[in-house]
């Protein structure tokens, strides 16, 4: 098969930008040509631009029209009017999590802690409906950068189902560290919310993806969420926390823990916890209940690997998992954690759907009903638990 070729634009130059392009350089069945970057950090730009030989736009409209598809690699204020502007060029977009959402009323001093919080879903659902409206007029598409969706355990679940005919019951799991490194992060503002939209929309996501799964496999028809009750606190803001230095507690007016309690059109539920007050590293998993099978998907840590370091300097230059707090004693160090987490294999299926018209897994749709749950549980937790409805596209 010959391979084509597509061409690339960056838009951000900072974290996510940086796996992007790692990932960009396994990608097998595509030819990718990253023709350069834009941000609104133009020093970040030319430095991320010069260290991998690519050119540095001024304008973010000069690189649409150079390229195929756009990386999305802002904070997610910004996701909407990029996608669209891509999107409106007929272009791709490869947009990062979460899709969109509800950055306050645009007043310095807004405050997470004490808005409404229907205002976030009004709003949220209002922007869903351009993104999903300037898809349907183009020629490009959402490609929606949920690295669960890919990771291999989730993947290797969504055959179980398939092929077992399998009925999932109940489904929990978990995204949890010891805090984010973004300093815009601790800010409804610049964020959208807190832990339970910035960690939990990962799980989620995947929880989601799997009903879709099972009602396609079963009968083609999806099955979609129908209602959230939720809880959130703020742990390091409360006024009896002792700081001991492991956990950030910088945060201004987000929350810090998450449960969704999820429930299904046909009835069947997930729990979904999301928190920044864990120690030991990057705590990723889905546990999947069916009716013929129980699988856990360890997506961090795994034990492919494991470690006994006496002496913590012997493993100084050594990387071993993501915001583990030591490197002494006994660890699981991951030999290829992007692997694991699912990043190369977006990255090669994306771009096999933007260069032959691949099925995508990692739809709009998908990430539409989950800011749409989130925020409908947002409100839930704003009422203590009541369960609220869920809208979906
Ligand atoms: N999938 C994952 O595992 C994962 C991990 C980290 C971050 N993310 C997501 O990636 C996105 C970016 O996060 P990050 O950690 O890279 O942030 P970052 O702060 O490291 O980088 C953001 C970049 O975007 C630029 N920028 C800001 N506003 C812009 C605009 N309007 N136009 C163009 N450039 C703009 C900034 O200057 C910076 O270069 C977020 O949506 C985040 O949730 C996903």
């Amino acid at each position: 098969m010959k391979k084509k070729t597509i061409r690339t634009g960056i838009i951000g130059a900072g974290f996510a930008a940086t796996f992007h392009f790692e990932c960009l350089k396994k990608v097998h069945d595509t030819n990718v040509e990253v023709e350069g970057v834009f941000s609104t950090d133009t020093e970040q730009a030319k430095s991320y631009a010069d260290k991998r030989d690519i050119a540095a736009y001024d304008s973010m409209e000069k690189l649409i029209d150079k390229v195929d598809v756009i990386h999305v690699c802002t904070p997610p204020v910004a996701h909407e009017p990029i996608a669209v502007a891509a999107l409106e060029k007929g272009k791709f977009a490869i947009v990062e999590k979460p899709l969109t959402g509800y950055f306050g009323d645009g007043s310095e001093d807004f405050n997470g802690d004490t808005f409404p919080k229907q205002d976030a879903l009004d709003h949220s659902l209002a922007s869903i409906k351009r993104m999903l409206d300037a898809e349907k007029k183009s020629k490009g598409r959402i490609l929606y950068a949920e690295n669960w969706i890919y990771a291999p355990s989730i993947q290797k679940e969504r055959e179980i189902i398939e092929k077992t005919g399998a009925q999932v019951l109940w489904m929990h799991g978990e995204e949890a560290h010891s805090g984010s490194h973004a300093t815009t992060y601790a800010y409804w503002k610049f964020s959208g919310g807190g832990v339970m939209i910035g960690k939990g929309c990962h799980p989620l996501t995947a929880a989601l993806y799997l009903k879709c799964v099972e009602g396609n496999a079963r009968n083609g028809k999806p099955i979609r969420p129908k209602a959230v009750s939720a809880r959130t606190a703020a742990l390091t803001r409360l006024e009896k926390f002792e700081d001991k230095g492991h956990i950030r507690c910088d945060y201004h007016d987000i929350d810090d823990f998450s449960l969704m309690h999820v429930i299904f059109e046909d009835g069947t539920i997930a729990d979904i916890f999301a928190s920044d007050i864990v120690l030991g590293g990057i705590h990723n998993w889905l546990e999947v209940s069916a009716n013929n099978h129980r699988t856990i998907c360890n997506i961090n840590p795994n034990t492919a690997m494991a470690t006994y370091n006496p002496v913590e300097s012997y493993f100084s230059d050594i990387y071993t998992v993501e915001k583990t707090g030591t490197k002494q004693g006994w660890s699981n160090p991951s030999p290829d954690e992007d692997w694991f987490t699912g990043y190369p294999q977006e990255m090669e299926a994306f771009y096999r759907t933007i260069a032959y018209g691949d099925t995508l897994e990692s739809t709009s749709n998908l990430a539409a009903d989950c800011i749409s749950t989130i925020y409908s549980a947002y409100i839930s937790a704003e009422k203590t638990g009541t369960e609220v409805p869920i809208q979906t596209f």
